[in-house]
């Protein structure tokens, strides 16, 4: 299939890219770089050969038509997603995420492209008090940026219905891991998730520095669970996506996750058993929106995709400890 990956010179998108050249697909990338660089890119290229890649900017729509490929999909990663940043920023992050979406849907409209993935999140459920989430829980962003996420589902579901246009979201739950050999990953040196930070500050600033944020949690060792994927998992979800579009018209949301939690403290453990059995954090008081325990029930994409997560959370760290020693 021939298929345009929007931000695919981020995170996520790079190993979208590197999935799809792996499976014998086509990919057409563009990005702005506004959050990342060439640095995937190259090194894609390095290791798969050559493939399109346009820098460009989705809220630009004469450059989107100058676009001349037949696509069979379009998988939307291209959007900013600091959540304080957006709550200081709000009307950046509305343009951006929603401006940039809606005109990649006016681009499928104009073109004809009858696939469309969405990358959307987690964070437009509303706290939930049992920390358990499926596709049936109610939504409530407490940011900005889960709201652009939440208007842009809607613009795809109002699209489905108003020309036909296929569309999956799949809201993400922790994001995590890398290409295995460390070839890929984050180039943000500002993520703020919980193994991007922990590995920035073990091999950037300073290790001592990592903070456990909250043990006082109600959970069973007091620090917060989060339900972490890893990226290829996450990835290979967007084709089965795909698949299931093309022979399940309409507009769909699945939530990507494993179903098993981890707590801080653990992943603490497993960073000491798999980096460094010396490694030392301190404890500190909880932030003020976090929340004790966010995982997923994953029965709807287990079953409707055929999909389920593979890569255990020994491999998030052994493929993030391959990437950032090196970064
Ligand atoms: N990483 C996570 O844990 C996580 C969780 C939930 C949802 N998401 C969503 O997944 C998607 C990818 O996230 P990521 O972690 O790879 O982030 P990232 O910042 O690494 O990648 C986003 C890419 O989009 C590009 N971009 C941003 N605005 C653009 C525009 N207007 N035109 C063209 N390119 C643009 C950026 O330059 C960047 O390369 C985002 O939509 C994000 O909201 C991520």
């Amino acid at each position: 299939m021939n298929i345009l990956v929007a931000g695919g010179a981020g995170y996520i998108g790079s190993h979208m890219v590197a999935l799809l050249l792996e499976k014998g697909h086509t990919p057409f990338v563009i990005d702005n770089l506004s959050t990342s660089d060439l640095k995937n890119i190259d090194s894609l290229r390095k290791k798969y050969g050559e493939f399109r890649f346009e820098q460009l900017d989705i809220r630009n729509d004469e450059d989107l038509l100058k676009i001349d490929v037949e696509l069979d999909a379009i998988i939307n990663f291209a959007a900013l997603k600091s959540i304080p940043e957006s709550v200081e920023f709000p009307e950046k992050y509305y343009d951006n995420n929603i401006g940039g979406t809606t005109n990649l849907v006016k681009f499928a409209k104009e073109k004809g492209i009858k696939n469309f993935v969405f990358s959307s999140t987690a964070n437009v459920y509303k706290f939930s008090e049992t920390g358990v989430l499926s596709e049936e829980s109610p939504t409530e962003p407490t940011a900005p940026y889960g709201y652009s996420k939440l208007a842009c589902e809607k613009l795809l579901e109002y699209s489905n219905q108003a020309f036909g246009l296929n569309a999956t979201a799949l809201r993400y739950f922790n994001v995590c891991g890398n290409a295995m050999d460390g070839s890929i990953g984050d180039p943000s040196t500002t993520n703020t998730s919980i193994f991007a930070a922990l590995f920035l500050s073990y091999y950037k600033i300073k290790p001592t520095e990592f903070s456990v944020f909250g043990t006082d949690f109600d959970t069973p060792d007091g620090s917060g669970i989060r339900d972490y994927i890893h990226v290829i998992d996450l990835c290979s979800a967007h084709l089965k996506a795909i698949e299931y579009m093309q022979n399940n018209p309409g507009f769909n949301v699945f939530n990507l996750g494993t179903g098993t939690g981890y707590s801080v403290l653990e992943i603490m453990e497993k960073f000491k058993e798999i980096v460094d059995k010396d490694f030392q954090y301190k404890i500190a008081p909880r932030r003020p929106s976090d929340v004790g325990k966010a995982i997923t029930i994953p029965t709807k994409a287990n079953t409707l995709l055929n999909w389920k997560a593979e890569h255990s959370i020994e491999d998030v760290i052994t493929s993030m400890n391959e990437w950032y020693k090196k970064f």
